[in-house]
This record gives structure tokens, sequence and C-alpha cells, in this order.
């Protein structure tokens, strides 16, 4: 089925006759891309991750020290204490150039995406933010199981207004890759720039010859590099924004790099799009995933070709074992001669791979503990939409008040959750502060491993069994921000246990 299909059928679905316009993406050329130089450049701030040397007492082990980035920027440890991080953050209006335009955009620290922060498990993690947005906002951390107080959560953080300052303080409790993020107004302020990666390493996770973040989105812009006006079409509020520019790191995809066979590398994926879900096709070089959301999988499993809903992490193995050229690409919708809308492959990250005759080495990823538990309670979820009286409204289980809570379970249940999706429109579901293992889903992909983002395709069921072990209030919505801003964000409340 293509997009058109899906945006007929929803169209359908909902009771509504505009066309649905706007679907096929017109993309920017191949050669627009950015020199391979700075995607070289170790990251400028480097030395300032690097923890003090191991103490001369042999009996401890030696000192983490947390590797370097090779494409992104890094946010700079103010804090000697090796279990403490502590970074300034500031969000402010700039304009960046993008693709040969100069682009409006709203950034962390004058990056796009924003800088990487790094820690270790357990590190106490503490952040200066200084709003200098002319609007309020707030900072969430996707994925991370920390305080609702520390959440972002505009309903229970007052958020920060303009020329405001707010610290965010917590504690690191899992390794995984991450992001950071606004949840206010998100919609137009992820879309402006406002991102940025987050990896939280495990010291005992096998090292690597480069770890590498990628951070897609897409953006739409006029041919001016205006941003075009948010929520202001029907297509929009139907399936969301979808961008006419791929961007890989902030820059105009593909971003191109140089690796040598026989080396191994990690790559952290994150799709931070408004509303895309990106197939991607992968080639040139031996990949597993080994990690996702909630990170180390138990069992690594070799892929070609992975689907990212927005949102999504996961961190693949990456063995260069023939020389030449490796590539990540995007399967995106575009018209073909007949003008017909066809998928066509459009790199986002090509490497140049250095012979050298040698092998990569095999890593033997050490298996993640799962402990099995018993499930407490079944429930269902619902997501529909509906037109009301201002357009289109998406809804999560019928519920229309959005202060209501959708459920309220007890600090340490497991429950088994029926999500069924009655339209066609797909959902990315995202719940904050907890996991959930995803029992049953119809795509033809391993979902495997903690998650907190599955994707719920069109007119279909997904079990997930989530586990309520964080107490508190916990925003549940798609991750499709327009979705989202048009009524499909909820509350979960989980009690605290005596
Ligand atoms: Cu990525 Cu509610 O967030
Ligand atoms: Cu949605």
């Amino acid at each position: 089925m293509t997009r058109w299909h899906l945006a007929v059928a929803l169209l359908f679905a909902v009771g509504c006759d505009d066309p649905p316009a706007g679907d096929p993406v017109e993309l920017p050329s191949l050669d627009a891309g950015p020199t391979a130089d700075a995607a070289l450049e170790p990251a400028p701030d480097a030395e300032a991750e690097i923890a003090p040397d191991a103490a001369p007492d042999a009996a401890l082990p030696p000192a983490y020290t947390l590797p370097t980035f090779a494409n992104m920027a890094t946010a700079v440890d103010l804090d000697p204490d090796p279990d403490r991080v502590e970074i300034e953050l500031h969000a402010a209006g700039t304009t960046l150039d993008i693709g040969g335009m100069r682009v409006p955009v709203r950034v962390y620290d004058g990056t796009l995406p924003g800088p990487l922060i790094q820690a270790k498990v357990g590190d106490e993690v503490v952040v200066r933010f200084q709003n200098d947005l002319s609007t309020a906002t707030t900072i969430h951390w996707h994925g991370l199981r920390i305080s609702d107080q520390m959440d972002g959560n505009p309903r229970i953080q007052e958020p920060v207004e303009a020329d405001g300052s707010f610290e965010y303080r917590f504690v690191v409790p899992e390794a995984g890759s991450f992001w950071y993020h606004p949840h206010v107004r998100s919609h137009e302020q992820i879309e402006q720039g406002l991102y940025g990666p987050l990896v939280v390493h495990d010291p005992a996770d096998p090292v690597v010859d480069a770890e590498r973040f990628m951070v897609i989105d897409d953006i739409l812009l006029d041919e001016g590099g205006r941003p075009l006006p948010y929520l202001a079409s029907h297509p929009e509020e139907m399936h969301g924004r979808h961008g006419n520019i791929l961007l890989a790191n902030g820059d105009v995809a593909p971003q191109t790099f140089d690796a040598r066979e026989g080396g191994v590398e990690r790559w952290r994926i994150v799709n931070t799009a408004n509303a895309r879900t990106f197939t991607l096709r992968l080639s040139g070089a031996q990949f597993r995933v080994v990690a996702t959301d909630g990170g180390r999988i138990d069992a690594p499993y070799a892929v070609e070709e992975l689907r990212v809903a927005v949102g999504q992490r996961f961190d693949l193995e990456v063995r260069y074992d023939a020389p030449g050229e490796a590539m990540v690409e995007a399967e995106v919708p575009v018209l073909d001669e007949a003008g017909d809308v066809v998928l066509a492959p459009f790199p986002l990250y090509r490497a140049t791979v250095a012979a050298t005759g040698e092998a990569p080495r095999v890593i033997d990823w050490p298996p993640v503990e799962v402990a099995p538990r018993g499930v407490d309670r079944d429930e269902v979820m619902t997501f529909d939409g509906v037109n009301g009286p201002s357009g289109v409204r998406w809804r999560i289980s019928g519920l229309d008040d959005p202060e209501a809570p959708l459920y309220t379970f007890a600090e340490g249940e497991t429950v088994r959750m029926t999500i069924t999706n009655e339209q066609a429109q797909e959902h990315p579901f995202h719940l904050h502060g907890q996991w959930f293992r995803v029992l049953s889903h119809p795509d033809p992909y391993p979902v495997v491993g903690l998650k907190d983002t599955v994707l719920v395709p069109g007119n279909a069921t997904v079990e997930i069994e989530a586990y309520f072990d964080n107490p508190g209030r916990w925003m549940a919505h798609c991750h499709i921000l327009e979705h989202a801003a048009l009524g499909m964000m909820g509350e979960i409340v989980v009690t605290p246990a005596e």
C-alpha cells in the first residue's frame, strides 16, 4: 500500500473529502550535501570529556573514558567529578546554513542537532538550562526513566519562560541511546531544530573503533528556506508534517565520512522527524542491531533493512568487511515519470571504506539478563480520529478531556496492553518514564528489547507488556507531533508503592 492509498483510506475513515495532497516529497539533489571534512573532525570538546587517569591502586578498575563521537559536537562536562556530569545548555533562535540556504532555526547551543550529552550509568547529570527563545519551553529527556519532576512535562513543570532558566538534575539509571527535546509546542519547536542526542554508556560494553550518532530528520521549507506555516494544511493534520528536505545530523543528507576495511563501529540511530517513519536500507558492510530504546538487546540480529519510527532508537554494530562504500539510505516516496508514487532510495550517510585487506574482528556482545514477569493486568487502548468543530481531532481511547488520566496503575504492575488503531494512519506510540516489550506486531521486522516507542500501523493491533516501575504522572502520546498537538496526548498515573 502506498502512502497515497493510506491517505485516501484515512480520509474516508474520518469522513472528509479533501484530496490527500502533498504526500510525495521533492527531494534535494544528491550533490548538495556537506563536505566530508566536517564529519571527520573529532568533536572539539573531546578532551573535556576524558575522565581522569586510573587510580594507581591496582585493585581498582581503570577509570572509564567516555568515547569520542566521530561526527558530533559534544557538550562540555564542567564537573571534574567522574561520576557527575554538569553542563550548560541554552536554547536560542539563530540562522544556519542548510544546503546553501540561510534557514531560521531554534537550536540548543547554536548547533543542529544540539550537542551530544554523554554520561555513564549511575552518573548524576545536571543541566543548567537557559531559555533564550522568545517563548516558553521545557526539555524532555526522551527515554530516561527519571523523576516526573525532571521529565519536562509542562503539566508538572512550569514551562521555562523566555529569558528564564531551570536546572534539570537526575541520575541516569540505564545505559542506552536517548535524545532530548522540548515538550511545549513540540510540533513547532522540534521542527525548528530543538533536539539533541544523549548517550548513557555502560562501561562494560565492548569497545569499538568508532562511535557515531546518526540523527535523522526531515524539515519542510519553502524555496527561500523559510519554514512553511505549522499545522496549516489538512494533510499535515492528517499525516503529520512531512518535510521536503532530509537532514543527516543537521545538514542536507548525505553526511559522508571515511572508514577502513576491518574496522568495527557502533552507530546509534534516532529519528527526530515530526512524523516520517524512515525505512532504512543498509549496504556495504555487515550490520547487526545490538541495542534499541531501552539499551542492549539479548541477541544481536543481522539487518539490511530497518524501520525507525519517530522517537525510536537503534544501535548498530557495523563491521566493514570489504572496501568500497557503506551506505544508509532512506526509502522515500517520490513521483516517477508517469506521475505515480514510488519508493526510491535516498542516501543519508555514506562511508568511503579504505582497503586494508583486514577482516573485522567478531565482537561477542554479552547477553542481557531478562527476568520474566507475570502479567498483573490486561488493558485495551484504541486510537482514532474524528472531525471536531475546529478540524481533525486525534484521540486515545476516545478520551476528549486531556486533564483526565487515561489509566492509573500501581507501581510495579505489569500490564498487557492491546492497542488497536481503528484507522489507516499510523501512530508511533510513546510512553514516558517506563519500558515495555512488544508481544505482537504485524510488521515483518523484529521488535525486540525494551522499548519506549512502538509504531502502531494503520488498521492494526499491537500488543505490548508494559512495566510501570516508575511512579509519577507520565505523558503517553503519539510521537507524530501534529497528532499529539491535535489531541493524541494523555496521561498515565503510576501510584507509588508504600
Ligand atoms: Cu520524545 Cu513525549 O516525547
Ligand atoms: Cu499519530
